[in-house]
């Protein structure tokens, strides 16, 4: 292998993480949320591992979908969070036994038009407040009457999407849970709203159906700590340490020469860049992990190189293994110190990043 970089994944964390899900709400089914090749972490991988244990899958789209049907896994329903492209996916929607979400008038429409040769099951999309898909409240309820007394719809769950859910104090998650409930009652159809978010915070939004998604990961939605608990991080992202070097006060490293010495010091080089999907606006201080301990990036991250301050670190060597996030270094904290989230940094894991399953 020439290049060092790994992201290796633990298997039985995403398990665990899928069962701390249920235990949080058991009497709720939880769609895992293997979208974004299982937000970086490998789809077929994760799904063909969870398949036995998981009430369903959720992918964004009928690619995500077929990809996991073609590699044999056919056990588990598949829900599409954003339903059909064009009218011409509902033959594979069919074929693979797919269930989309409607989520427009256009979607719908194809949907009442297709000529279905079994009834299928449906998720209807209310907008309870995230204002990005979804049906507003008089045309959801059309859809709703419409879908009711079509013969080719064999079940309808009524769904609706957080915005906020990830700011615990924040009112707004109440007022769109109070929303959707106001709109699903009395339709006598099962409905889906938490995401992870809302099965760790908002207990009153569990439903027949969950959709964890960032949480099977092991990284939690909220900055607080405590909520980190009982989540096991799946992925860590490590590289070899390939350059050791000494530098004196004043000397500027890397792209800029952002990074300035404050004292003679050792700055090593790591083999990772933004082009392995770590992030290039990791700041001077964001955590790395080497020989048991913490050190810092000192320098702009390049395309292939990241630099880091050595100091106190003991007894560097040519080879040392270097996490960027992971067991030691939690990736919220990364994602923090690059100000982004990080659902983005583990999805944008480019495919020049050797993953590593521990099962
Ligand atoms: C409709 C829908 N449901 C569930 C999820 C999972 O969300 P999370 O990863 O925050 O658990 C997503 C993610 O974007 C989504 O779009």
């Amino acid at each position: 292998m020439a290049r060092t970089c790994i992201a290796s994944i633990n298997l039985k964390a995403v398990k665990s993480n899928y069962l701390y899900a249920k235990s949080l709400a058991p009497n709720s089914k939880a769609i895992a949320i293997v979208k974004a090749d299982a937000y970086g972490h490998g789809a077929i991988e994760v799904a063909a591992y969870l398949e036995e244990t998981v009430d369903a899958f959720g992918v964004a789209c009928i690619e995500e979908a077929v990809e996991l049907r073609e590699a044999g896994l056919e056990k588990k329903p598949i829900l599409l969070l954003e339903g059909m492209f064009e009218s011409s996916e509902i033959e594979l929607l069919e074929k693979h036994e797919l269930m989309p979400v409607i989520g427009s008038t256009a979607q719908l429409q194809w949907i009442l038009n297709a000529e279905l040769t079994k009834p299928i099951k449906v998720f209807l999309k209310y907008d309870s407040g995230m204002s990005r898909l979804g049906f507003h409240e008089t045309e959801f309820k059309q859809a709703l009457h419409v879908l009711e007394s079509n013969s080719k719809i064999a079940e309808i769950v009524l769904m609706t999407h957080f915005s906020k859910a990830d700011e615990p104090y924040d009112i707004f998650t109440q007022n769109q849970i109070d929303n959707f409930n106001r709109i699903a009652k009395e339709t006598g159809h099962p409905s889906s709203v938490a995401n992870s978010a809302g099965i760790v915070a908002w207990r009153n939004s569990h439903k027949q159906y969950n959709r964890p998604g960032i949480m099977l990961y092991g990284s939690s939605p909220f900055s607080e700590a405590r909520y980190q608990k009982n989540l096991v991080p799946a992925m860590t992202l490590s590289s070899a340490l390939i350059s050791i070097k000494d530098f004196k006060k004043g000397q500027g490293i890397g792209y800029g020469s952002r990074f300035i010495c404050e004292h003679d010091m050792q700055i090593g080089v790591v083999a990772v860049g933004y082009a392995d999907g770590y992030s290039r606006h990791a700041k001077d201080g964001t955590p790395v992990f080497i020989n048991g301990t913490r050190a810092t990036i000192a320098g702009r991250v390049s395309m292939d190189m990241t630099t880091i301050n050595l100091t106190g670190v003991p007894n560097p060597k040519i080879g040392d293994r270097v996490e960027m996030f992971g067991e030691n270094i939690g990736i919220n904290e990364v994602a923090e110190f690059s100000n982004t989230i990080s659902y983005e940094i583990l999805s944008k894991i480019t495919k020049r990043v050797y993953k590593q399953y521990q099962k």
